[in-house]
Order: structure tokens, then C-alpha cells, then sequence
């Protein structure tokens, strides 16, 4: 498969108001000259957004405020996506985390994490798969999963469940697509400095944290060249192919434990 162009052509990026979205859909316009379709709940930030990248880019920039842990909000930013313009590659990538006991998360945050990370990824996903399989056109889609999908993460239990959900989901999905131009594709990046992380419960973890802007060039290089699963960073790389070699249990528990050792931390402020 021939790898993806992304010049002149429409782009969905979500959550795109911060953090890597924010990040990808900057170098979509000023490294690739993309026309872009970028959504997220705050209006201001993605106006501010499509101001600066029609000025200095020179591409069309297309706003849709939408909030993804709301169904009718997803069905008509699917249908902003079909209608109006030629959808060419799709980046799925708002997200949300909840960092701490799982007892202390609300029924309510777990029901908006669920709706937000998986099954607005699933909705999107299943129409814009219908729509390229279709028309057969060139294209591809990108999910932003997480290393935290390859290995489950103590105070981050449901969050890594859902990064979960959506790698298989998509890496299974794949082998079901007919049109031999169209490609799927799940970005898993590690920790990444982004107002995701910026909170004082991820302290002991900055260290550790790929710089936004590397995190978002990988990401693009992933989509164009229709990478089935992929970890930026070298590191990460290494790291989780000696994870699947060690006992799942001790992975775990060292993850545990590190993140555990933060919270305390935070908890009697030392
Ligand atoms: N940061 C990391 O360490 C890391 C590591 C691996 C994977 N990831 C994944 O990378 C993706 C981007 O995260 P980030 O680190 O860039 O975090 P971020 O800076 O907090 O950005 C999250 C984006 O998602 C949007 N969003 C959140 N809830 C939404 C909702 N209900 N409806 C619509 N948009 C929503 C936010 O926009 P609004 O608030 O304006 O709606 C924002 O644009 C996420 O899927 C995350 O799981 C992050």
C-alpha cells in the first residue's frame, strides 16, 4: 500500500484542542499543508486553533465543538466529517484518564470515560470504515490507544481498559477491511507531556515523559505510513518487548507500585 499524502487533503484529528491532537493537527497544516476537520468541547481553543493555522499555513480548517462522551454529539460530528468535504484520514485521539484508587472514581466519570474513549472510537470508527469500504477511496484512520493498553496499570484501571478495548477492537477490525486502500492503524505512545500529565499526581513520572511535539510526528509518521500498531520512542520500544517476555504479575506489580508510591507521596505531601 502506497503511504499516505496528506497535502491538500481533509483530515479529522479529535481532541484537538490540547496536548497531542493540538500537536498533530499544527503539524498536519504547517509540515504537510492538510486541510483539517478539528473538534473538541472547548470552542475558544480550537477557533484560536484555526485562526492561527489559516493564517500562517494557508489550508481551510473546519471547527466542530463536540462533546464525545455524548452520543448525538459524535453522530453529527460523523455526519460534519462525510458531508461537505472529501474526508481523506481520520486521527481518533481525545481521550480522558483517571489517575488514583478505582474506588474513589464516580460512577458518573467511569459512564464519560467509557462513552469518551471507547465507544465514541467505536462509533466513528464503524461509520468511517462503512463510508471508505463504500467508496473504495484512498484513506486510513488512526485510533490513539496507549502503552498503558499493552499492560494493565494499577490506579489507572479502567483507563488502561479502555486503551485496551480500542487496540483490539481495531487491530481485529483490519483484517475484515476489503478496500486495499484504506488502512487502519493504533498509535500506543507512553507517557507524553501533555495537561493530561501536568497534574502534581504525575510528579514522580516527568522524567519519563516524550516531549509532545515527538509524540505527534511519530503519530502522523504512523498514519502515513499505515503502521498496523505503533510505539514511538526507541526506548518504549525496548521496553515493552521485554515486558511481554517477563511474568505478567511481576510487570504489573512494578507498575503498581511506582504509581502507588506517587500517590502516597501526594497524599502526605512529602
Ligand atoms: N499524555 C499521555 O501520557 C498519554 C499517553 C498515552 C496515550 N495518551 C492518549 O493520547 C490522547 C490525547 O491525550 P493528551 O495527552 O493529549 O491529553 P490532553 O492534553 O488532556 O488532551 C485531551 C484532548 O481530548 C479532548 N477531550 C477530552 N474529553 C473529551 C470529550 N468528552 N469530548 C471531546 N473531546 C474531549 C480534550 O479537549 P476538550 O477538553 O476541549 O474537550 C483535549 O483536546 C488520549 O487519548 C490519551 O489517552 C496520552
Amino acid at each position: 500500500m502506497k503511504p499516505l499524502n496528506f497535502n491538500q487533503k481533509w483530515i479529522l484529528v479529535t481532541g484537538a484542542s490540547s496536548g497531542l491532537g493540538y500537536e498533530m493537527a499544527r503539524q498536519l497544516a504547517n509540515q504537510h499543508k492538510a486541510n483539517l476537520i478539528i473538534t473538541a468541547r472547548r470552542a475558544d481553543k480550537l477557533d484560536q486553533l484555526k485562526a492561527e493555522l489559516e493564517k500562517h499555513a494557508g489550508i481551510q480548517v473546519k471547527t466542530v465543538v463536540a462533546d464525545m462522551s455524548v452520543p448525538a454529539d459524535v453522530d453529527r460530528l460523523i455526519a460534519e466529517s462525510l458531508n461537505g468535504q472529501q474526508l481523506y484520514a481520520a486521527i481518533l485521539n481525545a481521550g480522558v484518564t483517571f489517575f488514583g484508587s478505582h474506588l474513589e472514581l464516580t460512577e458518573a466519570d467511569f459512564e464519560r470515560m467509557l462513552q469518551t474513549n471507547v465507544r465514541s472510537v467505536v462509533r466513528i470508527s464503524t461509520e468511517l470504515v462503512r463510508h471508505f469500504e463504500a467508496n473504495k477511496q484512498q484513506g486510513g484512520l488512526m485510533v490513539v490507544s496507549s502503552m498503558a493498553a499493552l499492560f494493565p496499570v494499577p490506579y489507572q484501571a479502567i483507563y488502561s481498559g479502555t486503551k485496551g478495548f480500542i487496540m483490539n477492537f481495531i487491530n481485529a477490525l483490519v483484517l475484515e477491511i476489503k478496500n486495499p486502500n484504506f488502512s487502519l492503524t493504533v498509535y500506543a505512545p507512553g507517557g507524553i507531556a501533555t495537561e493530561m500529565t501536568e497534574g502534581e499526581k504525575f510528579n514522580d513520572l516527568k522524567g519519563w515523559l516524550m516531549p509532545v511535539n515527538k509524540a505527534a510526528k511519530e503519530g502522523l509518521y504512523a498514519l502515513q505510513h499505515r503502521k498496523y500498531n505503533h510505539i514511538p520512542g526507541l526506548l518504549n520500544r525496548i521496553g515493552s518487548s521485554f515486558m511481554r517476555v517477563m511474568p505478567k504479575r511481576f510487570i504489573v506489580g512494578q507498575l503498581g507500585r511506582t504509581y502507588a508510591k506517587a500517590l502516597a507521596k501526594l497524599n502526605t505531601g512529602k
